[in-house]
C-alpha cells in the first residue's frame, strides 16, 4: 500500500447498522499512561477476538486521540502534522463549537450487543483514568437515512474511487502514514421546524430528492444546499460515517457526524464553507435546522503505530 506498509484502522468502512460513539477525557493519575498503553497494545487483538467470535456481524472499532492527550501521553513520538485542538469556526449566523475530548471510540456492528460488549471491555480497562464526555448510540434508519429523512452517505468515495486514498495519511507525513484525522460533531435537529417545511423545500436544503435520493439538477439546486456547500472539489473528499440518534419521548433528534480524512484541512474547508460560507454569508441552509453541540478532532493511528504506542 501507499501508507509506508502500515495498516490503517477501519477508517474507510460503511456507516454500519448499530454504532456507539464514546468520547472520554483522561484524568491525570499515576495509572493513566499504563492503562491507555494497555488498550493500545491489545486493541487489534480485541477486535480480532470480536470478529472471530461473530464473523457475520461486521464488527469494527476505531480509536483516536485528541491533540492534548497525544502530547501528554506520547511526547517522544512527535505529533501528526495536523493534529491540533479544533479551533471553533464562528460565522455570522452559526458556530462550529470546539469541545473537549482525549480519546474517541467509534464502535460499529450489525448488533448493538456487540457494540455494548466492546464498550464495556474498554471501559473496564480504562476504569479510574477516564471521565466520560459523551456517549451516543446511533442506529441505521430505514435505507440509510439521516433522522431528517434523507439518505446520508451517497457521495462518499466508494465504487469508483478508493476511499482509503481520501481517509488515510500517506508519505507526506511518513511517521504517521496509515493514520487518519477523525472529526466528530454531534448535531441536534429542530424537527418541529424541519417537519413544518414542505418536502420540496427540504429537498432544496439537502440538494437531493427525499424519496429516491436523486440529486437535484444544477438549475434546481440552490447555492446554499448542503451538498452544494460541502462539495469543495473532486480531489477534496473525506469518508463520512454519520449516524442518526434519537430519544423520541424527550424530543431529541440528532445526527452524529464523523468524518475520516487524510488531511484535516479538507474537513476544515468543508466546515468553513458550511459555517462561514464561500462566498462569505452563503452558509449551509441545513444549519438553520441543525445545531452542532460538540466538535472535536482526533487522530486514529495505524495498527502498527498503535502497537508501538502500547510498548
Ligand atoms: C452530503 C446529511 C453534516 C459533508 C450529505 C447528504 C446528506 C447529508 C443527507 C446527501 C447525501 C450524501 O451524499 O451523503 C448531513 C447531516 C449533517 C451533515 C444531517 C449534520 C447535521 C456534514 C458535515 C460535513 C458534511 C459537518 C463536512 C464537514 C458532506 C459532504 C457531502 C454531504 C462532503 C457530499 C457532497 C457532494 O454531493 O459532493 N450530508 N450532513 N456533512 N455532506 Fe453532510
Amino acid at each position: 500500500n501507499s501508507f509506508g506498509g502500515n495498516i490503517p484502522q477501519d477508517v474507510a468502512g460503511k456507516q454500519g447498522e448499530n454504532v456507539i460513539f464514546i468520547v472520554y477525557t483522561l484524568k491525570d493519575t499515576p495509572e493513566t499512561l499504563d492503562k491507555v498503553k494497555d488498550v493500545c497494545a491489545n486493541f487489534s487483538g480485541m477486535i480480532r477476538s470480536m470478529r472471530n467470535r461473530f464473523p457475520e456481524l461486521m464488527f469494527s472499532c476505531t480509536m483516536g486521540f485528541g491533540a492534548d492527550a497525544w502530547s501528554r501521553l506520547f511526547p517522544e513520538k512527535g505529533k501528526p502534522k495536523e493534529l491540533n485542538t479544533f479551533e471553533e469556526i464562528k460565522g455570522g449566523k452559526h458556530t462550529a463549537v470546539s469541545t473537549p475530548g482525549d480519546i474517541l471510540f467509534h464502535i460499529r456492528a450489525k448488533q448493538m450487543g456487540l457494540c455494548f460488549e466492546f464498550a464495556s471491555i474498554i471501559d473496564e480497562k480504562l476504569q479510574g483514568v477516564v471521565e466520560p464526555v459523551d456517549e451516543t448510540h446511533g442506529f441505521r434508519y430505514m435505507d440509510g437515512k439521516a433522522i431528517i429523512g434523507f439518505v446520508d452517505g451517497t457521495e462518499n468515495p466508494a465504487v469508483d474511487e478508493n476511499p482509503y486514498h481520501f481517509a488515510v495519511v500517506g508519505e507526506e507525513d511518513a511517521d504517521f502514514a496509515g493514520g487518519s484525522y477523525v472529526f466528530v460533531q454531534k448535531y441536534i435537529h429542530d424537527m418541529v421546524a424541519w417537519n413544518a417545511l414542505p418536502v420540496e423545500e427540504q429537498e432544496k436544503v439537502i440538494g437531493r430528492r427525499k424519496f429516491n435520493d436523486v440529486e437535484l439538477s444544477d438549475e434546481e439546486k440552490p447555492q446554499n444546499a448542503h451538498n452544494a456547500v460541502t462539495n469543495i472539489g473532486d480531489d477534496l473528499k473525506i469518508v463520512r460515517a454519520n449516524m442518526p440518534f434519537a430519544n423520541t419521548s424527550k424530543g431529541e433528534y440528532g445526527t452524529y457526524f464523523i468524518g475520516y480524512a487524510s488531511t484535516f484541512s479538507t474537513t476544515r474547508q468543508m466546515l468553513e464553507s458550511m459555517f462561514i460560507g464561500n462566498p462569505v454569508g452563503n452558509t449551509d441552509r441545513l444549519l438553520d435546522f441543525s445545531t452542532a453541540v460538540t466538535g472535536t478532532l482526533f487522530f486514529a493511528p495505524s495498527y502498527d503505530l498503535l502497537g508501538e504506542l502500547g510498548e
